[in-house]
């Protein structure tokens, strides 16, 4: 087994020294997968199309309201040819349809898992939907990813989508207004900006899902990856992906991301919380001086594209999720099958299950108060890993 890694870990160390030496800075050739007419359509009365942001390096991100969804990123890669490092369909029937919901959009009102989907606040006990073995996740079933927001393109740069949420929308009190703004730099980055407000108070935590492949391809494992997280600790979960309450070193477990690290080294360890996530599915405490500064969170980089992304963000945490429960049966927007941990999303966001653990932050978001948070994808081009 150990020969195994050894061969594989030197397999791509070759790979990334060589292969990723003809970084040209040419000019993109236009992106064609992504036709916007595949995008007009009705749902529930309300018109949903797809904006596209562009900036002079190459770089467009391309946006859907429904579910303020992220459908494609497109950067240069290595010979300055476009690759779309953002798994999803080419369609939005597709995206109604399918059978995964979270392939790009914005979660919330509270992402990740809520325990039993309860929690108790000012003495009132609420009940949310279960979505997910025992547990809420994502907010429910529409949740936010699954309803139609409004919006308005300021610029080819940048584009704001808002979301009413009323009282008692899948079990949260509260009218919950959310805005969500992207807007991309001349330096290749998006960044994400959540604000919202409400007349309750309620549980808030947002963030954005995105299912990346930095090669681009959606039946090329994202295990040949290299990795940094800057956490020195995670929160340990139980079976059903519950955090335990807990906040433990990450050194000397497979989740030490503090290091690059090619995603698949340990991921055959015998390990408890890799066998309940099912690989890497775990919620790291961001290394921060100062709360709610924007950091570095994490740093991935793809030896076939030679893409690198980084990503800061104000949240305490990041929720890595290594692609574990795609099978194989979908079909994504290169014609291709989404394979199992061909994808893998970084989710900037407070602790999972906070409404019901003491020790972590709080999320509850009061009246006359405001919820706001950034997150920063920022893409480049790297002759060598990181
Ligand atoms: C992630 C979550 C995973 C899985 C995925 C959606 O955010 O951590 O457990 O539910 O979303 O398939």
């Amino acid at each position: 087994m150990k020969k195994d890694i050894f061969i594989f870990q030197l397999f791509w160390i070759v790979f990334i020294v060589f292969g990723c030496k003809s970084v040209s800075t040419n000019k993109m050739t236009e992106y064609k997968t992504l036709n916007m007419n595949n995008f007009d359509t009705v749902l529930e009365d309300k018109r949903i199309t797809m904006h596209t942001l562009s900036n002079h390096n190459g770089m467009q991100v391309f946006i859907t309201n429904y579910g303020a969804r992220i459908v494609g990123i497109c950067v240069p890669d290595k010979n300055g040819t476009p690759v779309d490092v953002v798994l999803g369909f080419k369609s939005i029937g597709e995206y109604i349809k399918s059978p995964d919901p979270y392939f790009g959009p914005c979660v919330g009102r509270v992402c990740n898992r809520i325990a039993k989907g309860k929690f108790t606040l000012e003495g009132t006990d609420y009940s949310l939907v279960i979505n997910n073995g025992p547990n809420h996740l994502h907010g429910g079933t529409k949740g936010l990813h699954k309803v139609v927001w409004d919006f308005e393109k300021f610029s080819d740069t940048a584009i704001l989508l808002s979301y009413l949420s009323p009282d008692m929308e899948e079990g949260y009190p509260g009218n919950l207004k959310i805005n969500v703004r992207y807007s991309l730099s001349e330096d290749n980055a998006l960044t994400i900006e959540f604000d919202a407000s409400t007349d309750k108070k309620t549980p808030v935590n947002l963030t954005t899902h995105t299912y990346f492949n930095l090669s681009g391809i959606s039946d090329i494992s994202i295990n040949n990856h290299i990795m940094m997280i800057y956490a020195d600790q995670y929160t340990p979960v139980d079976s059903t992906l519950i955090p335990l309450g807990t906040m433990i070193p990450v050194e000397g477990t497979p989740l030490d991301f503090r290091k690059p690290k090619i995603i698949g080294t340990d991921l055959d360890q015998k390990d408890l919380q890799l066998k309940y996530g099912g690989g890497y599915d775990h919620n790291f405490v961001l290394n921060k001086t100062k709360k709610d500064s924007l950091t570095i969170a994490a740093r991935v980089f793809s030896p076939v594209s030679c893409v690198q992304m980084e990503v800061y963000t104000t949240e305490p945490g990041i929720q890595f999720y290594g692609g574990n429960f795609f099978t194989g049966k979908i079909t994504g927007k290169d014609g291709k099958k989404v394979g199992y941990r061909c994808g893998f999303a970084l989710e900037p966001q407070h602790f999972p299950d906070s409404p019901n653990q003491p020790a972590f932050e709080s999320i509850v978001l009061s009246p006359g108060k405001s919820f706001y948070s950034m997150s920063k994808y920022v893409f480049s081009v790297k002759k060598q890993s990181i």
